[in-house]
């Protein structure tokens, strides 16, 4: 036998007889906007800054090749294909956190409740997520060309529109609720919202996250209503007055298990001053990073 084999065997003994535990930076993957990608100077640089100020491994997840997908691929596609991505990262396999912005908040929550035989989600950042739904098709930036930018609101919940146009699976028009419940494919599936499809294992697993901290952009004028960005949204089919999340039957009814986590005193809901996404570095470093600092612990 080789006597660097023997001396490290001898060592694998004694610490096993000693149960010398053994931490790790628990990794976190970031998922970015719509209209977004990877390889972006801004997308880069943020995964980045994480990493640096939080010391954990870290990586940015694509979804198809990008900006493109982020805008025409619809959520549960986009959902799950990050889910199985996730459970081929070998670094994630016990577990890891996740930092989500605007849109990609939506294939995160998607992670969380519907990927089966997935690494657990241990804490989950949210920045400008539209978690209750946006009220208010966004503008397209000027000189954009997608199909979105042409969207009517009569369009929205048709299934031309909910296949090829991604924000289509979250936009909540009061004009239109009982089509929206009745087709839009992505969010009244992620909210538990359809009374008789409600499924508790999506509660479990979102109700298992050891933090949830929500991020709200006191300036935002893309997500609307911003307080979206914390489950506040308002009453079906009207656009007044706006609920606080306490007041929602998504949270009274704990639809997803949002009020349990809350009542365990696991949930942040904070507000920060900006426009969408554009968030101070102190508030990174308050609200983002200290989330991304958690240990695993082994006895070996
Ligand atoms: C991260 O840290 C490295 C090394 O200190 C530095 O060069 C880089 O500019 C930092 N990047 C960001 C985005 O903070
Ligand atoms: C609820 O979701 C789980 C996980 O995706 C799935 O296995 C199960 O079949 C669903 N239950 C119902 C009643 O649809």
């Amino acid at each position: 036998m080789d006597k660097s084999f023997q001396r490290s065997s001898l060592l694998v003994t004694f610490f096993s007889l000693f149960f010398i535990p053994v931490s790790i930076s628990v990794p976190f993957i970031h998922l970015h906007g719509v209209n977004d990608q990877c390889s972006n100077a801004e997308a880069r640089s943020f995964t980045q800054l994480l990493r640096n100020l939080s010391s954990s491994p870290g990586y940015c997840l694509e979804i198809g090749n990008g900006e493109q997908d982020s805008m025409s691929m619809p959520l549960m596609q986009q959902a799950s294909i990050a889910c199985e991505k996730v459970k081929q990262m070998k670094e994630l396999s016990q577990g890891y956190n996740i930092v989500a912005q605007s849109q990609g908040n939506m294939v995160a929550r998607g992670l969380i409740e519907f990927c089966d035989d997935a690494p657990p989600v241990l804490n989950y950042v949210s920045l400008g997520g539209p978690h209750a739904g946006i009220s208010i098709i966004p503008k397209c930036p000027v000189g954009a060309r997608h199909p979105f930018c042409q969207l009517q609101e009569s369009e929205v919940y048709l299934d031309s529109s909910q296949d090829h146009i991604a924000p289509c699976g979250y936009i909540k028009l009061a004009t239109e609720i009982s089509e929206y419940m009745e087709h839009c494919k992505f969010l009244p599936k992620l909210n538990n919202e359809r009374p008789n499809e409600r499924n508790s294992t999506y509660k479990e697993r979102f109700t298992s996250l050891q933090n949830l901290v929500l991020v709200m952009f006191e300036g935002d004028k893309i997500v609307v209503p911003k307080e979206t960005c914390l489950f506040g949204f308002y009453p079906d089919g009207a656009t007044t007055p706006l609920l606080p999340p306490q007041q929602t039957k998504l949270y009274t009814e704990d639809w997803i298990g949002l009020k349990t986590l809350d009542d365990a005193g696991k949930v942040k809901f904070v507000g920060v001053p900006g426009d969408h996404l554009e968030m101070a570095h102190d508030d990174v470093v308050k609200y983002v990073v200290p989330y991304l600092q958690n240990q695993l612990t082994f006895s070996s």
